[in-house]
């Protein structure tokens, strides 16, 4: 038994019920749907299998989970905002279970979404999967960011700059910051035993963002779409581990 296997048992278990909430929520995202709902949906199926919700008054945030939708890059507050066909909107859970975080997104579409929503969308799933199929021990952080960033700029999308992937583990954010962008051969080395997420926000415009009044919500300054997904992942002896994958073979939309 390796010094981190406890910590990885946990760490699954807080990340199955993180990805199992997204799992339940994908039917409920349709045309009509307000946020605050699906807001109430995931704080209960977390209540009711064992955990809870990280963001709930975290630093002052007042709903369970976050539903950033279209040019909201991330920390959107679920609100009386009903889902409209062409919406596209990513929704992050972050479960607590026995002290430990699972930390998951994916994005969820409504209707019918434009042609470059949807190339959005999979250039973001596939830069956080390229970024993810390189991780051992021995390769760098900046490695990570490397995979991420040059994937994106090629496909003429950018790579925000403002938010991060973060260490996780029994505490929701901590060291190291996971950059989304970078030089190869850079920054710390992946050692056995670490627990981080990757998350990247990717813009169709330019990469710059902006925080509105609420102190939370992140948007695109040239209100361009945004996308997102995102994983807690576990670096093992010689690979990795994700501790968020759907159990139904979720992975990004269309979800049916
Ligand atoms: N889940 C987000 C992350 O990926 C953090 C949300 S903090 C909140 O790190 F307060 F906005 F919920
Ligand atoms: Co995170
Ligand atoms: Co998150």
């Amino acid at each position: 038994m390796s010094k981190y296997s406890e910590k990885f048992e946990k760490m699954r278990i807080a990340g199955k019920l993180a990805s199992q909430t997204l799992d339940m929520l994908t039917n409920e995202v349709k045309e009509g749907v307000t946020t605050n709902k699906i807001d109430k949906l995931g704080y209960e199926f977390i209540r009711d299998n064992g955990g809870h919700s990280a963001p709930l008054y975290y630093r002052g945030f007042k709903k369970s989970l976050c539903t950033s939708l279209n040019h909201v890059v991330c920390h959107g507050t679920p609100s009386d905002r009903v889902l409209n066909d062409g919406d596209s909107v990513n929704i992050d859970v972050t479960a607590v279970v026995n002290e430990y975080y699972g930390d998951t997104s994916r994005m969820f579409t409504v209707g019918d979404i434009p042609v470059k929503a949807k190339n959005l969308i999979e250039t973001t799933y596939e830069s956080m999967m390229k970024g993810i199929e390189i991780l051992k021990p021995g390769i760098k952080l900046g490695d990570i960011g490397h995979e991420i960033q040059s994937f994106v700029e090629a496909r003429g999308f950018s790579v925000v700059r403002d938010f991060c992937g973060h260490g996780i583990s029994n505490t929701f954010h901590e060291q190291p910051n996971i950059l989304h962008y970078g030089k190869k051969n850079t920054g710390y080395e992946l050692i056995p035993g670490m627990t981080f997420t990757i998350e990247p926000m990717i813009n169709v415009g330019k990469l710059d963002v902006k925080v509105l009044n609420d102190g939370w919500t992140a948007v695109t300054k040239d209100k361009s779409l945004s996308a997102q997904f995102e994983h807690t992942i576990g670096i093992t002896e010689d690979s990795y581990e994700i501790f968020t994958e759907s159990v139904k073979g979720y992975t990004r939309p269309p979800y049916n």
